[in-house]
């Protein structure tokens, strides 16, 4: 896996420059001396003088992550440090990172779910926003599978089964994922797969819906395309883990195809890639989607296509493995398998370990999404997040 390394990056050439913070408004830090910041301009990233910046991996939507040394740690650890930026300019963007430090820090242990190290948060502009200092992880699945390395079965038995028994957790919690794609997956150099990027995901319990709220409604949301199940696009309607279990089943073809299974330009175009392979789905299935959408997107004269062989598509994919396809990615939400009905199928036995399958045990509390509404009262709670996991960790392992 050599040529797919994610950890080469852009060298940041620049030298950093170190100055005095600012100190975070209406803060008791006010009354304190200011630690010493060591600024990275090509990154935008102000640091402390522990964290020393190597390269550039990545900008994604919401943010950029760097890889970078941990100065102060016994081996001078690598670290990955995801700055989530536009926190304090847009209410959306704050609460997205309420969300992902949240949920890292509920979902922090498992070993197929990212391992959140240290928080900061910094409000001097223009290096304002959430650090999540992260475990640095070798490469990410989008990059292993467009590399030349060869898979073999096993492989994706082993990368399948990882990636479920990390979503099991995240669905034992009633918390769904909502981004699911091989960009936000991580694979160490030992075949380890770790699931990150929780911006998207939410809690989906009864018990923490507010029904008078409107933001507790989670249909309004732009997840990666080629991704998205189909009830997602037709039916805008508060939907489930099933839409995480269409994802797996994309990202299991994926793997054998060397390259996303259904490649929208919009959302009709998606639609439309869906048919062709799946087939035209029957009148009754598109009535139990119950949108009006859904029902005058396939009103006829729209063309009629013959559901295909996933044999066709993947010769040399197993029985076993065509059979699971069958059962992930399909229109029907009712016989969509779930994460634990995937993890028992034939095509994992190989490569099933009891242990490697934990639950959490509680449900995640998700009544920050209406309880706050005004941006400085979510100011204030991400500084308290910040804080509270800081304390957490400092008692277990102090930095
Ligand atoms: N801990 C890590 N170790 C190594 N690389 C990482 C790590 N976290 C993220 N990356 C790399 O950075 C990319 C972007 O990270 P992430 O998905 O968390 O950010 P994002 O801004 O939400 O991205 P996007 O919107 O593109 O999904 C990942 O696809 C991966 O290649
Ligand atoms: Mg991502």
């Amino acid at each position: 896996m050599t040529d797919t390394k994610v950890t080469g990056g852009t060298t940041l050439l620049t030298k950093p420059t170190i100055v005095q913070t600012q100190p975070p408004p209406q803060s008791q830090s006010q009354l304190q001396p200011q630690p010493q910041r060591v600024i990275y301009e090509k990154a935008n990233f102000s640091l402390a003088p522990r964290y020393k910046v190597v390269s550039l991996l990545g900008k994604g939507s919401y943010g950029t992550v760097c890889s970078a040394i941990d100065l102060k740690s016994k081996d001078e650890t690598s670290i990955a440090i995801k700055k989530v930026s536009n926190i304090f300019n847009k209410d959306v963007l704050l609460k997205r990172a309420i969300r992902e430090l949240k949920l890292l820090a509920f979902f922090k242990g498992h070993k197929n779910i990212i391992n959140l190290i240290d928080l900061d948060l910094v409000y001097l502009k223009p290096y304002d926003g959430l650090y999540c200092i992260q475990e640095l992880v070798d490469y990410d699945l989008a990059k292993v599978i467009h590399s030349s390395v060869q898979f073999s079965e096993f492989h994706i038995q082993s990368f399948l089964y990882q990636i479920l028994c990390g979503l099991k957790y995240i669905h034992s919690a009633d918390v769904i994922h909502r981004d699911l794609k091989p960009g936000n997956i991580l694979v160490t150099s030992q075949g380890v797969l770790k699931i990150c990027d929780f911006g998207l995901a939410r809690g989906i319990s009864n018990q923490f819906i507010n029904k008078n709220h409107r933001s507790s409604n989670i249909t309004n949301y732009v997840a990666t395309r080629w991704y998205r199940a189909p009830e997602l696009i037709l039916a805008r309607r508060n939907y489930g883990k099933e839409i995480d279990m269409w994802a797996i089943g994309c990202i299991f073809g994926e793997l054998y195809g060397r390259k996303p299974l259904f490649i929208g330009e919009d959302q009709v175009h998606q639609i439309n890639e869906i048919c062709k392979i799946l087939g035209t789905p029957q009148r009754s299935l598109i009535f139990s989607y119950g949108s009006t959408t859904a029902w005058e997107y396939f009103a006829p004269p729209k063309p009629q296509f013959a559901k295909q062989d996933w044999s066709k598509l993947y010769p040399h994919a197993s029985n076993l493995a065509h059979d699971l396809l069958d059962r992930l990615i399909c229109w029907n939400l009712e016989t969509r398998l779930t994460v634990d009905q995937c993890i028992e199928h034939k095509f994992l036995k190989k490569v099933r370990n009891l242990e490697d399958e934990p639950i959490v045990g509680k449900t995640f509390d998700f009544s920050f999404e209406w309880k706050y509404s005004s941006v400085n009262d979510m100011k204030l709670l991400l500084r308290e997040e910040v804080e509270n996991f800081k304390k957490e960790r400092n008692k277990s392992y102090p930095l």
